[in-house]
């Protein structure tokens, strides 16, 4: 039996990546983003690979908010039922706070933290109307702890969306039908991290390997992961509690 999985953000980088590997592995696909030329293109490629497989495509800004309930909703009853959704979209725009520049952030906060905010709402609709389903939270090693300069916002908004599911697996703890998968990626490469400074670039895997582990995760319905667990699971630990010091010359 083929389980519909909506994801958001899959015009690109990690999105299309889980929707290339999801495809491959049985599963049919409700894709979103602002740029639907790129999902268009994606769509051909995968029935290309892929012929039996069902894909639909939707337009979507997530800073709608009603657009976000109207295309879930639209998606739910397009399949009968919506197994899987992948809450993904998102941007890396930023800048040290008070340094005139509270457009960039806000930016990210309206994406990242109000525009998943709105996609857990309009999933959580579906989930309880259809009796249960499986929410994916991308969410980022920057979560782990308060990231200085431009990266303050954009960390803030990934720890936001990941306590918004916890919460959720703490409403529905025990209920049967619900999973909750939060996923914390190191650096994969994508059109977010094209900028990247080359030193951190030594950590950077391929769009392919970070998926991978990603939709591993998914797959195994992980309560969480830091994906790729090399090096992140243990350099999660050393984020979460390196004295001050130690943590700036890491960051
Ligand atoms: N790559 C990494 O190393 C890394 C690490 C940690 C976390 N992440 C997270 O992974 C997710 C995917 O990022 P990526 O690395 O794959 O970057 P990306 O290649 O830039 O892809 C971002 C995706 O989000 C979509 N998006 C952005 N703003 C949107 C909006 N307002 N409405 C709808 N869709 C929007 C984009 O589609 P359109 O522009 O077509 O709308 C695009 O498909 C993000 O949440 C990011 O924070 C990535």
């Amino acid at each position: 039996m083929t389980t519909p999985i909506l994801i958001t953000g899959a015009s690109s980088g990690l999105g299309a990546e889980m929707a290339r590997q999801l495809a491959a592995r049985g599963h049919d696909l409700a894709l979103c983003a602002r740029r639907t030329e790129r999902l268009e293109e994606l769509r051909a490629e995968i029935l290309d690979a892929h012929p039996d497989r069902r894909v639909e495509l939707r337009a979507l800004d997530v800073t709608d908010g009603d657009a976000v309930h109207t295309v879930f909703r639209d998606f739910a009853e397009t399949f009968g039922r919506l197994d899987r959704i992948v809450v993904n979209a998102g941007i890396g725009q930023g800048a040290p706070l008070g340094t005139g520049r509270p457009d960039a952030n806000r930016e990210t906060a309206m994406t990242n933290f109000v525009g998943a905010l709105a996609q857990l709402e309009a999933a959580m609709e579906v989930f309880r109307a259809q009796g249960g389903g499986h929410l994916v939270m991308v969410s980022s090693m920057s979560a782990m702890r308060g990231m200085p300069g431009s990266m303050a916002t954009y960390a803030a908004t990934k720890a936001g969306v990941a306590h918004l599911v916890e919460g959720l697996r703490a409403e529905l703890h025990g209920k049967p039908g619900y999973d909750f998968t939060v996923l914390y990626p190191g650096y994969i490469a994508s059109e977010m991290n094209e900028g990247v400074e080359a030193a951190r670039n030594k950590l950077m895997v391929s769009t392919e390997k970070g998926v991978a582990a990603m939709v591993s995760a998914i797959e195994r319905k992980r309560d969480s992961a830091c994906v790729p667990a090399l090096p992140w699971a243990p350099l999660s630990v050393v984020l979460r509690h390196a004295p001050m010091p130690v943590f700036r010359r890491l960051i």
